[in-house]
């Protein structure tokens, strides 16, 4: 009957793939509404660990479908290797798995681009990874976009050879393209969409809407974080959807008024990966230890993530932007083994003006970060499944932020296994 979202409060990586995981046995449908293979969403299931890219994470769930909705950019190819691995692993995705015949498709061209143009940015660059999706939303509103539904048009091929040509004239503009290798590319495009052909490609839409007038729920999957958003994120390093609540009406179809929760991830600290404006990160070994302890290492590229201590002014602009109803803090567990923890709880302008506002522009407006301490519990909590059991500085720890933050904190979660949490 109603549709709830969970979205990243941060920069991505928050945690979202293993709470969705968590929450799905009480939805009918989990759908992914923006991004595509951009993000990483690591599910841990006893020993095996796994990390989608596109498939939403309510597929470990039997009873729950996943819908691929309109919002997302898919790449066939790895849409379809996540299938195989999947089926590997005795999971029936056919059979869960829906796509929507609007998402647009990602052309290994568009890899290139992404590719050319990053590599001419030099210092400049996003810290894309690489996965086709600038060039892909610009081709989308841009109106040249291919979609999945049109992959059974007779003109098909036709289309695509338009567009690709299209894409090499862009290229042909920049003076360095990095290696790649177009026809490989290109042969596992049209083999995975032969493959895909198989799955349910359909008005999807319809299929939610008429799915909710059944008496069912949906949980709305988010990519990325609020601070990556193309509108409210550290423009323009950010990514090329909206990440945000509102992202949910416009990627799936669904109205507003049909939107109930808001469950909103953030760490327990902070990580960003790729270039950008991040106000509490630590370059120091604090920074290193973080992310040695909290395995800070992309999911999707592997790259490094910048650490640093929570952001109560970031995390109150996303609260505002997406009307976050609840939190569900994680990775809490990392900080188990630090004598002090802190918490930036205002900026400060360099004409000395204190505020807890994000300003415009991140990127050309320096502020710096005002700190205040709080004493580590130095014990290990990821055991504890009450929330009244924690120890007193960790218990602090979390009032305090439930305190400034002015919502409820319905889950808290102590490791990547699902039942590493607490929920109040
Ligand atoms: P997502 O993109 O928001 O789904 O997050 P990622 O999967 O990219 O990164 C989160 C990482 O932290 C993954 O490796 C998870 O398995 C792991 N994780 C999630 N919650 C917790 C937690 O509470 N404690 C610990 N130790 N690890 C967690
Ligand atoms: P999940 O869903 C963290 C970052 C990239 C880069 C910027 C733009 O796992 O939280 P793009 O490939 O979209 O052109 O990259 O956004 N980025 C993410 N960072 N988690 C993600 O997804 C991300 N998806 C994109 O590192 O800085
Ligand atoms: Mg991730």
């Amino acid at each position: 009957m109603q549709v709830d979202v969970l979205i990243g409060l941060q920069w991505g990586d928050e945690g979202k793939g293993k709470i969705v995981d968590f929450l799905s046995p009480q939805y009918g449908m989990v759908a992914r509404f923006q991004g595509g293979p951009n993000a990483g969403h690591t599910i841990k299931i006893g020993e095996d660990k796994y990390v989608l890219h596109i498939i939403p994470s309510g597929i470990f769930n039997k009873g729950t479908l996943n819908l691929i909705g309109n919002g997302v950019v898919i790449d066939p190819i790895v849409l379809n290797w996540e299938i195989s691995k999947l089926e590997d692993k005795k999971f029936n995705v056919r059979d869960q798995l829906m796509i929507s015949n609007k998402a647009h498709l990602i052309l290994p061209t568009h890899k290139l681009i992404d590719a050319t143009s990053e590599f001419s940015k030099g210092k400049m660059k996003i810290g894309s990874t690489l996965k086709g999706i600038g060039p892909t939303y610009m081709d989308k509103t841009g109106r040249n976009g291919l979609r999945m539904g049109d992959i059974f048009l007779p003109n098909f091929i036709e289309k695509y050879e338009l567009l690709k040509n299209k894409h090499i004239n862009i290229i042909k503009q920049f003076d360095s393209i990095p290696d790649f290798d177009i026809e490989g590319e290109e042969k596992k495009f049209f083999d995975s969409l032969e493959i895909l052909k198989n799955f349910n490609i359909l008005d999807s839409e319809y299929f939610i809407n008429s799915f909710l007038a059944s008496g069912k729920s949906v949980l709305a999957e988010g990519a990325q974080g609020t601070m990556l958003d193309i509108d409210y994120g550290t423009y323009p390093y950010v990514t090329s959807s909206n990440t945000v609540s509102a992202g949910v009406s416009v990627g799936l179809g669904v109205a507003p008024t049909k939107i109930k929760k808001v469950i909103g991830i953030a760490k327990a600290y902070a990580t960003r990966v790729g270039s950008g404006p991040f106000p509490t990160e630590l370059e120091d070994e604090t920074g290193e230890k973080i992310r040695e302890i909290g395995h800070e290492y992309g999911a999707t590229t592997g790259r490094k993530r910048r650490c640093g201590w929570i952001d109560l002014p970031q995390l109150k602009y996303s609260i505002m932007i997406n009307g976050v109803t609840e939190i569900a803090l994680t990775k809490l567990d990392i900080l188990n083994s630090f004598d002090e923890i802190e918490v930036c709880t205002a900026y400060e302008h360099n004409d000395g003006r204190i505020t807890d506002q994000l300003p415009y522009d991140l990127v050309n407006i320096k502020v710096r970060p005002k700190f205040e301490k709080f004493k580590g519990w130095n014990s290990d909590i990821s055991g504890i499944r009450k929330r009244t059991e924690l120890p007193p500085n960790a218990s602090d720890y979390v009032e305090m932020l439930e305190r400034e933050l002015k919502v409820p904190f319905k889950y808290i979660s102590v490791g990547p296994e699902r039942s590493s949490l607490m929920v109040d």
